[in-house]
């Protein structure tokens, strides 16, 4: 069962957009900014699973929440899932860029290049292009923030997942330069480093490979969703305010050892 807001009204007012956040990660971050008053649109290449979210958060919480169709790979329609959330919710003032794939794991030599172009295409020009359509439209609101959503594969290596390590480390790259550039205009852009966590994305994992998972997390178990969102929030709230072009581990100490 997800968590409740401890700050039912900090977000009361302000605009999110979600990628990704028909599922996993982005479903519980989407929760969280709405439990806490956001307005949220709910963006997914799986558009019957954005609206079942949209619908339970207009239930669960009383905010605006619309369904936003999105391929984060395509410029056009990030670019009109960006006007969309402006329209339907008069602003954009937060987002998180948060929809990615695994792709496959195997030897960098036998790494199939089509998967490769998948991969990064998915999880660093998705999140290229959807900086490149939210800071106009932030801009335009006057300031805002923004969390990347990164990976363990952002700081350190993982033997088989090759284009997910590069196009994940390229996405500190991108949040440092785009933080950089936008600081002195009122966005803040910082990116969150999650070790494993149970979602979908691992239900392909055997019993063996999760067991293996869990072990390389001093913590002793896999993250959850909601301790994901958690930092989400705080990075996009102003608790956060002199928070900026970093990155932040929600990781169980699997990076500390
Ligand atoms: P998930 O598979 O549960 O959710 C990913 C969502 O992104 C899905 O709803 C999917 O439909 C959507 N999506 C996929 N391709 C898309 C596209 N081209 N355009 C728009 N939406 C698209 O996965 P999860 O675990 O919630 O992952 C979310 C993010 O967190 C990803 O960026 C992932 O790399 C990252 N992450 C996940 C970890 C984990 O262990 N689950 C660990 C570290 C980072």
């Amino acid at each position: 069962m997800h968590r409740t807001s401890a700050h039912p009204t900090e977000f009361t007012g302000r605009a999110a957009l979600v990628t990704g956040s028909a599922s996993g990660i982005g479903l519980a971050v989407a929760r969280r900014l709405a439990a806490g008053g956001a307005d949220v649109a709910v963006a997914d290449i799986n558009e019957k699973g954005a609206r079942s979210v949209a619908h339970e958060l207009r239930e669960a919480y009383g905010t605006r929440a619309v369904a936003v169709g999105l391929d984060v790979t395509d410029p056009a329609s990030v670019e009109t899932a960006v006007r969309t959330t402006v329209d339907e919710l008069g602003a954009l003032d937060l987002a998180v860029n948060n929809a990615g794939i695994g792709g496959p794991v195997a030897p960098l030599h036998h790494y199939p290049l089509d998967e490769w172009r998948r991969v990064i295409d998915t999880n660093l020009d998705g999140v290229f292009h959807s900086l490149r359509y939210e800071l106009p439209a932030m801009l335009a609101a006057g300031g805002g923030a923004i969390v990347n959503m990164g990976s363990s594969c952002s700081t350190n290596g993982f033997p088989g997942v090759a284009a997910y390590a590069a196009a994940k480390h390229g996405v500190i790259g991108l949040t440092k330069t785009a933080a950089l550039e936008y600081a002195a205009r009122g966005v803040r852009i910082n990116a969150i480093v999650p070790g494993f966590i149970e979602t979908p994305l691992l239900a392909d994992a055997s019993d063996a490979e999760r067991a293996h998972l869990v072990g390389l997390h001093p913590a002793g178990r896999l993250g959850t969703a909601d301790e994901v969102a958690e930092m989400a929030a705080f990075l996009l709230s102003e608790r956060s305010s002199f928070v900026n072009g970093s990155y932040h581990l929600v990781d169980g100490a699997y990076s500390a050892q």
